[in-house]
């Protein structure tokens, strides 16, 4: 039989990311021209082809198109089963597959499965130790602390190189994240500000209106803390204040990412916040998982003095949104220095959800005869000149995957970084209470009421 193309096997794939994120993104892939000749999609439950085609569709609330599911077939396998690795292996090599072509494998997964896997992909023969073909597509987390990331790190590198690793963070997929850099650089006016002389605080904001809901297994382990902060918040706090890249390849950008990171610590005179929202512990009675965390981080880098960096997320609150918001110092207005008038002080917003776009607030003359001063607003909307479908962060991410570039994924040394940011807010907000919040609250600060 001739050889045939690529392959995607994508592990947990009965889950929520697989219905919600992984298999929208390879439809809107497959709108164009997706290069997977197979798609296999690995669970436990006894499904065939279509039965999980029927299955995801319900889940996801979507219809695969037919590209697709001619692509997609289902084998059930459970992540222990030396012998269902085998029979999959024996499918893949009746269908006449090239094992010279390129193999991904998208590890949907809790992350102490992620070894015990490529351990019985190599046994079968599927995934191959240095070949730069086979590719892993690890998801988040990586690791539950800086202690058992290394452990992962260090059972994972004698059954895959670095290079065979695309780690992955979604957010670094989004388009206003990818445009962060290109706002900071190629524009002079904000170049030129970008330090702790000019920017009082950064807020990175991620919060959501939706609970747990069923990843509750998942979720109780890690919190808003190891969920959201230790990996989306960071790499965005990250990219804006990281210095200068010497250059936009992706080392590059990794190694500005990575000495910012190193640099980056809890603010000692603002301990973080952490909370619960209401109903919370009745799922998992006992619970102290935080569903909310606000946390103020320093760095300690001349150019940052004095700026606090605060990063926000939580679950159940009053509306979705994802920003970064600068706050410059205050500027008084001299006019011949008869009076001087107090300005407000400008803000830049880049808009990642649900808007994607830019506001910059500044200051203006009050229209009319008078000389007052006002705040007023620019707005760039920049999803509206976007045509036809926005590309999903899954989709650039499995492109990227596909191609070998490396830019939208996390290195190891970052996500240590990370880590351990991650542990120090962990440790300092358990010396704390949390809060307990009722669901659909605005503001969770104003909430009383430390447990
Ligand atoms: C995931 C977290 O990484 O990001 C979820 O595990 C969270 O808890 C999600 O809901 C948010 O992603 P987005 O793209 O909807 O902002």
């Amino acid at each position: 039989m001739e050889s045939r193309g690529a392959l995607l096997c994508i592990f947990g794939a009965t889950g929520d990311l697989a219905a919600k994120k992984i298999l929208p993104a390879l439809q809107q892939w497959s709108n164009d021209n997706i290069p997977f000749e197979r798609i296999w999609c690995l669970g436990r439950r006894p499904l065939d082809g279509p039965g999980y085609h029927a299955f995801i569709e319900a889940k996801g609330n979507f219809r695969l198109n037919q590209r697709l599911k001619k692509a997609i077939d289902y084998h059930r396998l459970a992540f222990d089963d030396a012998a269902a690795y085998h029979s999959l292996a024996d499918r893949i090599g009746a269908e006449g597959f090239d094992p010279a072509a390129k193999r991904l494998f998208f590890l949907a997964v809790k992350p102490e499965d992620v070894v015990p896997i490529i351990v019985q992909l190599q046994a079968a023969g599927l995934f191959a130790t240095g070949k730069p073909e086979h590719r892993l597509l690890l998801e988040k987390p990586f690791g539950e602390s800086l202690e058992s990331a290394a452990a992962i790190q260090q059972r994972l590198l004698p059954l895959a190189a670095e290079e065979q690793m695309y780690r992955i963070d979604h957010y670094l997929g989004k388009e206003m994240i990818r445009n962060i850099l290109t706002i900071r650089f190629a524009n002079r006016i904000f170049t030129e500000s970008w330090h702790g002389g000019a920017i009082e605080t950064v807020e990175v904001i991620s919060i959501e209106t939706s609970g747990v809901e069923e990843r509750l297994d998942y979720y109780d382990r890690a919190g808003a803390v190891n969920d959201m902060v230790q990996s989306h918040l960071l790499q965005m706090a990250a990219l804006v204040a990281m210095d200068t890249p010497q250059t936009l390849e992706p080392e590059s950008i990794r190694r500005a990412k990575i000495d910012v990171l190193k640099q980056m610590r809890l603010d000692s005179l603002h301990p973080p916040v952490i909370g619960q929202y209401a109903g919370y512990a009745a799922q998992v009675p006992g619970s102290t998982t935080e569903t909310f965390v606000e946390a103020t981080l320093r760095i300690d880098a001349p150019q940052w003095q004095g700026t606090r960096f605060v990063v926000r997320t939580g679950k159940k609150l009053g509306e979705k949104r994802t920003e970064i918001r600068l706050h410059f110092r205050p500027t008084r207005l001299c006019l011949n220095c008869s009076e001087t008038l107090e300005a407000a002080p400008n803000q830049l917003v880049i808009e990642v959800f649900p808007q994607e776009g830019v506001q910059l607030r500044f200051n203006s003359k009050t229209p009319g005869y008078g000389y007052g001063v006002e705040p007023v607003t620019a707005d760039y909307c920049h999803s509206c000149r976007m045509i036809g479908n926005k590309p999903e962060a899954y989709v650039k991410l499995l492109k990227n995957a596909w191609s070998g570039d490396k830019t939208l994924f996390a290195g190891f040394a970052e996500l240590q970084a990370q880590w351990r940011i991650a542990d120090e807010i962990q440790a300092a907000a358990r010396e704390h209470g949390l809060v307990v919040y009722p669901p659909g609250v605005w503001d969770m600060r104003e909430q009383g009421g430390a447990t």
